[in-house]
């Protein structure tokens, strides 16, 4: 990628130069290899089977209470691993280390935690991460996360979660990279060097644990937990890349899924684990169960009884028990009786050793928690000025009718709706340990921008869903609940729509919607947020639609009835700062969206790296019998890649070096990027590739490249992409990875619909 190593930004700067200048670090020797291999054998051959078994155990740390007996069960050598979720003290962590080093063989525990966007400052949601196509914004996100997650005691993160997904209604596209493999494949190689730093033993690194393993984002039906089948060409193309790229760039453990992958629940999927995993893919680290995925064994109805459970995920490569209590309580007899062989037992438990020997946990088991009295001021430990920038890159403008935006900080603004003033939402889905009271709402945002310059006013306008019930079945059931009636409201939000000069909506989910086991089937807006919108329309004022929200939402006709929309997704501490500066010009959105956006349900999936198909539908020359609905389009209502800016880029026709790609060398493909437009700005070049005819389908487009670059007004700049012939390569029926001779076209453009082409012919192998 043109300029990964070249930071823009000096805030991101003294962060991540550090990180992005080297490789993550196994061992710096072969003489420390041979030390740790000398010294995990030593240990292992120390251990009861009790012992052993209890290294593969995990805990959560729960009330002061429970506390107590989870110190009693590490002080006898029984949890291996501690989950440490939001707000636990070190004080808590460092009395369950002293339990810890006080046991028999002194065994360190390792501190993980779902540190998924963010710590205690805290991003924007994976969506909107993705959505800045910037791969500094993103390692910076993550290197915060370590720095503060870390400085709090954890030593694993349950992250990045790298699941494709293609199906709006799942929930958990929240956290996702989004649908395309090569964009997430990108930010999943970043975001574990970030996080893991240039020296995983270091205090300010943390272990990446990617997740989940595997292709988890094609639950049926977008239902949490659900079946996942699909054919392996698509699992070999689309879903399983992000999570190689994550271990090419050397994460250290793996998070196996709660879902059964054709026909096999991923914790008992040996084929995934042990040969895609360790055998094909080099893997050399810790693979951990999701919460309850071998106890789920049974429910999946592939184990009898917790004996063959624990028995069938050891078997199958799953090492550490996450939220069960099986591999601690069943392992030492399995093994006694001859039904375990203790070489598998022996060679989990050397796993668990040597992450915690890598973590640098045997040198100093207080690494990462460090002595009582360092523990700094909460608030302090906030990177403000970091969120607000990656945030602001996340943002994506979807639409700009007349230029309405960016608002001028004059006259009278109406800040409206159940998002407008809301700290809790913009948080996200996975807030960790970030805190509502100093995240910055919208309100606060747009108050702080206008320094007192236009009258702001404000009104709730709705509640964020018509059915607050649902929230009791919901994982985060935090919601602000405003008792009165739906009119009352929508009569105070006209009332001061009615003084205003624009009206700014801020409308979408609140962040317990788009979480897991959040999936659902309508994908509008809730009614009376869609009631307040047709409202605030009929005041026949200028409106300005700003999303929070973790999922692409069906606009339908109340997107049509704002002149400008903006999507912030959940975007985090700063989020309110963030927005306020796109809304005014402070900054220029360029954010481009990393999935579709559906026109209505019933089109999902959608997704922009579809296959031909044998009966195409041209909207131009419409014939039945072709591959269409025939009450809607086949086009999404925003496409992948989309994303506007205050300005505009104008691109050349692409040229290539070669009509020829000979094997073994390069061709070069280029574009001139002109701004023609009024303003600084930053656009993503996009590449796509297709390969025109080969022994198995090939999508009609897929993402090889793309390049983000600033240009001032009037300036233009060629952006080039080297493309090889690995860049052609496909899987065959056999899931071997091959390449054929023959025509490729080169499609660049700023989305991946306006395209322009070129093409190419791959000339046959010389013998
Ligand atoms: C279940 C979730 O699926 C996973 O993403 C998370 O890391 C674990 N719970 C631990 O909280």
């Amino acid at each position: 990628m043109p300029g990964s190593r070249n930071c823009r930004h000096p805030l991101l700067t003294a962060l991540i130069l550090p990180v992005l200048a080297s490789l993550p670090v196994a061992n710096a020797s072969v003489l420390a290899a041979a030390d740790k291999e000398h010294f995990l054998q030593d240990l292992l051959s120390r251990m009861s089977l009790a012992e052993k078994a209890g290294q593969l155990q995990t805990d959560y740390v729960g009330s002061e209470a429970n506390s107590r007996q989870s110190v009693k069960a590490v002080t006898t050598g029984q949890i291996g691993v501690m989950v440490a979720n939001p707000y636990t003290p070190r004080a808590r962590l460092r009395e369950m280390q002293d339990a810890a080093v006080q046991s028999r063989l002194k065994i360190p525990l390792l501190f993980a935690a779902d540190v998924v966007h963010g710590y205690r400052t805290i991003f924007p949601i994976g969506l909107g991460l993705a959505s800045s196509w910037d791969m500094q914004a993103v390692a910076v996100s993550a290197r915060v996360a370590a720095v503060e997650a870390s400085a709090d005691g954890r030593d694993m993160t349950f992250a990045p979660m790298l699941d494709i997904t293609r199906d709006p209604r799942w929930g958990r596209i929240s956290e996702s990279p989004g649908e395309d493999s090569y964009l997430a494949s990108r930010i999943a190689s970043v975001t574990v060097q970030a996080l893991q730093g240039p020296i995983l033993g270091a205090g300010d690194s943390i272990m990446a644990c990617i997740k989940h393993f595997a292709a988890y984002g094609a639950v049926e039906g977008g239902r949490d937990y659900n079946t996942v089948d699909m054919s392996p060409l698509k699992l070999y193309e689309d879903y399983l890349p992000p999570y190689r790229a994550a271990i090419e760039a050397g994460a250290g453990a793996v998070m196996v899924a709660l879902t059964v992958l054709n026909g096999t629940p991923s914790a008992a999927n040996k084929e995934m684990l042990r040969n895609t995993l360790r055998r094909d893919w080099n893997f050399q680290g810790l693979v951990i169960s999701d919460h309850g995925a071998i106890s789920g064994l049974m429910t999946h109805g592939t184990a009898s009884d917790a004996r063959a459970a624990a028995r069938i995920a050891l078997d199958a490569g799953t090492q550490v028990d996450l939220g069960d209590s099986l591999f601690g309580d069943q392992l030492p007899t399995l093994v006694e009786q001859g039904l375990v062989p203790m070489g598998t037992l022996d060679a989990a438990v050397r796993q668990v050793l040597s992450t915690k020997y890598d973590l640098g946990l045997f040198a100093n088991p207080y690494r990462r928690l460090g002595l009582a009295r360092d523990a700094p001021h909460a608030e302090k430990r906030l990177h403000r000025a970091q969120a607000r920038d990656v945030a602001r890159r996340s943002l994506v403008l979807l639409k700009n009718r007349n230029q309405l935006l960016p608002l001028k900080k004059q006259g009278t603004i109406a800040l409206i709706g159940p998002l407008a003033d809301n700290r809790i939402d913009i948080l996200g889905s996975w807030p960790a340990s970030g805190r509502p009271g100093q995240a910055v709402s919208l309100r606060d945002g747009l108050k702080a921008a206008l320094g007192g310059k236009a009258r702001l006013l404000y009104a709730e306008g709705a509640n964020i869903a018509d059915d607050l019930q649902v929230f009791q079945l919901l994982a985060d059931n935090q919601v602000a609940f405003d008792p009165r009636k739906p009119a009352a409201m929508l009569a105070e939000a006209n009332a001061i729509a009615r003084q205003a000069d624009v009206i700014v909506l801020a409308l979408g989910e609140a962040r317990g919607m788009s979480h897991e086991s959040a999936s659902k089937t309508d994908l509008n807006l809730p009614l009376q947020q869609r009631q307040l919108l047709q409202a605030m329309k009929q005041t026949g004022k200028p409106l300005v639609l700003v999303l929070m929200n973790g999922r692409p939402l069906t606009l339908g006709v109340e997107g049509d009835m704002a002149d400008a929309i903006l999507e912030t997704w959940f975007s985090g501490t700063e989020g309110g700062n963030a927005i306020a500066d796109v809304l005014f010009g402070d900054y220029n959105p360029s954010g481009k969206l990393p999935v579709t956006f559906p026109r209505n349900v019933g089109q999902i999936p959608l997704y922009y790296n579809h296959f031909s198909t044998g009966r195409p539908f041209d909207p131009e020359q419409p014939t039945p019998y072709k591959s269409f609905y025939f009450d809607t389009d086949n086009t999404p209502l925003y496409p992948f890649g989309f994303g506007l800016s205050y300005t505009r880029f104008e691109l050349s026709h692409p040229t290539l070096t070669s009509q020829h790609l000979v094997p073994g060398q390069t061709l070069r493909a280029s574009v001139q990027v002109t701004n023609t437009g009024p303003r600084s700005g930053e656009t993503v070049v996009q590449l796509y590739l297709r390969d025109v005819s080969a022994a198995v389908s090939r999508p009609l487009k897929a993402l090889k490249g793309f390049h983000k670059l600033m240009l001032a007004p009037g300036e233009s700049r060629t952006v080039t992409f080297d493309i090889d012939q690995s860049m052609l390569a496909f899987y065959d029926q056999s899931q071997r990875l091959v390449t054929e001779p023959g025509w490729f076209e080169v499609m660049l453009g700023q989305d991946s619909e306006n395209l322009l082409k070129t093409r190419f012919e791959l000339l046959p192998a010389r013998d």
